[in-house]
């Protein structure tokens, strides 16, 4: 595969629009797709939010049952409309009990291969991810790119989709009625054939085969058992388009569609000079419309993060560090509020596929004094990952962070905690863990988390949290309040471990057990 050095580059804004009107309507809306693309090297393109989405926010359901083995992390949007909620959900809903029914099989195989075997029945476990891109945003329309990953051993499927919805009614939109003409599958079909042909070419090196003629087998095996059934003309295998506003058509195809799992998810780019045809007259008529990006968030100019409450010494004093993982979310705004007004900061580690919906949530932990963290892009276990891809978790979670508030994250959160010497040296920053965890995400009650983190905290403690969960948004006040009366001071991980400890590749958890 071809290593393209991405990473070093400057983080680079893009708006790109998914065209999806069907009726005549003044539409002049920006939007993004983060390019998925089949090499993992391949540059993310990260995006200025329109103001459109002042509406849509993340929704997240986490599971981590039986010591990690099966994994699930489910995110997904909401927005002002309760039709497209409740549309939203049950999509989420079917995803998530299909973990449950997958993960329940393979626990009971596991148990039949471990009572009939004597082993431990390592290779029995699931991992299910859902995330979602807004692909298009304006006042009367949103679309939502979404992505399951599934991996049930050792290699994982990814499945991407578009749904279009009717904001004002709620409806669900149909790709096919951005298309006016009846043939337009079979000329897609055609289109995302060329555009793969060439790169199955390009990628048959030379040097990898004996003969030309070897070469030649191999690149005719690879069009007609890989891309040519992978591009038939249905709807189930155009089930990702977005239109971007540098004038290309994409489209997504799942991994393992047109193309072995190494290419992941393969986006093709199409002109929109050579289908404009294809297009309805009042889709057609937005190619001319001269689209300018819209001012967002990221425009603003780098956040003070000077905080009223003043320096903390923590030889001194009881310090704990109250950190808040998977956001942000919908609740995360009310527990800013709670925050603030008891003048206390905590550090927030953000998804970036959360953190890129919810941009203004990020200013707004800025604003009120919070310490970013970085809990990767998509919340994979990393120590199932390789070091490219963990490199690329981290880093366009730290882009997309800097390009909000102007600073970057310094520590680095492992989803489920997951971490082994060799990750944490990939991750090459601190690897902040915890010590003390009521199981929030288990426990979804407010009372019985007060009292685990009221009885577990001592001087030192890094307590976990996630402002996904309205139990725990509602447990903090409590939290908060006995803690203070016992004399403890409420500050970010960065103040309490003390600039010095802050070491690189060097896992956190260790050194505060010793506080
Ligand atoms: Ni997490």
């Amino acid at each position: 595969m071809k290593k393209q050095k991405a990473r070093s580059a400057p983080l680079y804004l893009t708006i790109v629009v998914l065209i999806m009107v069907l009726i005549s309507v003044v539409l002049f809306g920006s939007l993004q797709f983060s390019t998925t693309d089949r090499d993992i090297h391949a540059e993310h393109k990260e995006y200025v939010i329109p103001s459109k989405y002042e509406n849509i926010h993340t929704k997240t359901v986490e599971d981590q049952s039986d010591e990690k083995r099966y994994l699930l992390h489910a995110s997904w949007p909401t927005t002002e409309n309760e039709t497209i909620n409740t549309s939203l959900d049950a999509f989420a809903s079917d995803f998530i009990s299909e973990f449950e029914e997958v993960s329940a099989d393979i626990k009971q195989s596991r148990e039949e291969y471990i009572r009939e075997t004597g082993n431990d029945g390592v290779t029995f476990h699931a991992s299910y991810n859902l995330h979602f891109d807004v692909s298009f945003a304006n006042d009367d329309y949103v679309a939502f790119t979404f992505t399951k990953h599934r991996n049930t051993g050792n290699t994982g499927t990814d499945e991407i989709s578009t749904v279009i919805y009717d904001r004002n009614t709620g409806e669900e939109i149909p790709l096919s009625s951005l298309f006016a003409d009846p043939n337009y599958l079979e000329r897609l079909s055609e289109l995302t054939r060329r555009d793969l042909y060439e790169r199955v070419e390009s990628s048959a090196d030379e040097s990898e085969f004996d003969s030309e003629d070897q070469r030649k087998e191999w690149i005719k095996s690879f069009k007609t058992v890989m891309v040519d059934p992978g591009t038939e003309p249905t709807e189930d295998n155009f089930s990702s388009i977005v239109i971007n506003s540098e004038g290309f058509l994409e489209i997504n195809f799942d991994k393992y569609q047109v193309a072995p799992g190494t290419w992941g998810v393969v986006t093709v780019q199409i002109p929109l000079s050579e289908v404009r045809d294809l297009f309805s007259e009042e889709v057609r008529s937005l190619f001319d419309l001269n689209i300018e990006p819209e001012k967002g968030a990221s425009a603003q100019p780098p956040i003070n993060t000077e905080t009223p409450s003043g320096k903390v010494d923590c030889s001194v004093e009881k310090c704990v560090a109250l950190t808040f993982d998977d956001g942000p979310s919908a609740y995360t705004a009310e527990l800013i509020s709670i925050l603030s007004e008891k003048r206390i900061k905590a550090t927030f580690f953000v998804l970036g596929i959360n953190a890129r919906i919810q941009q203004q949530t990020i200013l707004d932990l800025t604003h009120a004094g919070m310490e970013i963290g970085n809990h990767t892009w998509d919340h994979k276990d990393l120590t199932k990952l390789s070091i490219d891809e963990i490199n690329d978790q981290v880093n366009r979670t730290a882009d997309l962070i800097e390009t909000i508030t102007g600073s970057r994250p310094e520590l680095v959160r492992p989803p489920y905690g997951a971490i082994n010497e060799a990750t944490a040296i990939a991750i090459n920053a601190p690897v902040v863990l915890w010590n003390v965890d009521p199981e929030d995400w288990r426990y979804q009650n407010s009372e019985y988390i007060t009292s685990h983190v009221v009885e577990n905290a001592k001087p030192g403690a890094i307590i976990l949290a996630h402002d996904i969960y309205e139990t725990t948004v509602k447990a903090m006040p409590g939290i908060i309040d006995e803690l203070q009366a016992a004399g403890y001071r409420f500050v970010t991980v960065s103040e309490l471990v003390g600039e010095g400890r802050l070491v690189d590749g060097k896992i956190l958890s260790y050194i505060s057990k010793d506080f």
